[in-house]
């Protein structure tokens, strides 16, 4: 047994480890620059990504580099990256905290709201602080950014795969959509 060469396997795979990690982190400074500082967004059309599940991520981020998820944005974005680097991403920004953001809301939307979230609970949690470890969170996610999402899930043509969020989607009415976006931006954790 040569000890010498068990010794440089495992330093090999020490430096590698914090080599890859080193490259996450300059990757990650890209994304912050529309989804903000560490992945808390400043912009309503950008979701904040930071402390989303990871499995929820991972999965966002290989349909797009698999496409079979539209966004002209986000397709792009994923290109340069390898499944590899793609899923350290994901695991990168799910450590995260998950930091819901103060809006301007109408309180009158609030209310009406809240009483269609009660068709997203079982899944998305009452005030959509999700805990099954892949549904997205919602709480404090920008209003504009889920209404965005909610009209994708309802379009045929983009042909979204989470077949359960496009069913729901579709049963909502153009006012209930804008309702339930504000209740759920306006919540806290
Ligand atoms: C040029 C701006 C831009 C850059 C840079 C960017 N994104 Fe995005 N990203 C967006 C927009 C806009 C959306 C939402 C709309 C959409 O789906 O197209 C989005 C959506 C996402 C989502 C889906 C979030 C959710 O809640 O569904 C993930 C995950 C994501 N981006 C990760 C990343 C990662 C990781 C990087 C860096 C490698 C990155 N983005 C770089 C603009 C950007
Ligand atoms: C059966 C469970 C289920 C129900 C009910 C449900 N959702 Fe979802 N929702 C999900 C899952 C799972 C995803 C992630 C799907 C994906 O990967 O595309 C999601 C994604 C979303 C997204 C995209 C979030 C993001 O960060 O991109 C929004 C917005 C959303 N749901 C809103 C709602 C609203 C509003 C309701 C109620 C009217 C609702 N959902 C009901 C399971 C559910």
């Amino acid at each position: 047994m040569n000890y010498r060469i068990i010794w440089g396997v495992l330093l090999a795979g020490i430096l590698n480890t914090a080599h890859a990690q080193d490259n996450v982190e300059a990757s990650a400074k890209m994304c912050f620059s529309c989804h903000g500082a560490n992945g808390v967004s400043m912009a309503a059309n950008t979701p904040s990504i930071a402390g989303q599940p990871e499995a929820y991520l991972k999965k966002a981020l290989l349909d797009w580099k698999a496409g079979l998820r539209h966004s002209a944005t986000m397709a792009g974005m994923v290109k340069p990256y390898s499944e590899e680097q793609l899923s350290a991403l994901a695991a990168y920004f799910a450590q995260k905290p998950w930091s819901p953001v103060a809006q301007n809301i109408d309180a009158g939307q609030v209310a009406l709201g809240k009483s269609v979230s009660e068709r997203c609970a079982g899944c998305h949690g009452e005030k959509g602080a999700s805990s099954d470890g892949e549904t997205p969170n919602l709480n404090g996610q920008w209003a504009g950014y889920v209404e965005l999402e909610l009209h994708e899930y309802r379009d045929d043509s983009e042909q979204l795969p989470n077949k359960k969020m496009r069913k729901v989607a579709q049963k909502l009415s153009e006012d209930e959509i804008k309702a339930v976006a504000a209740y759920f931006a306006s919540q806290g954790k």
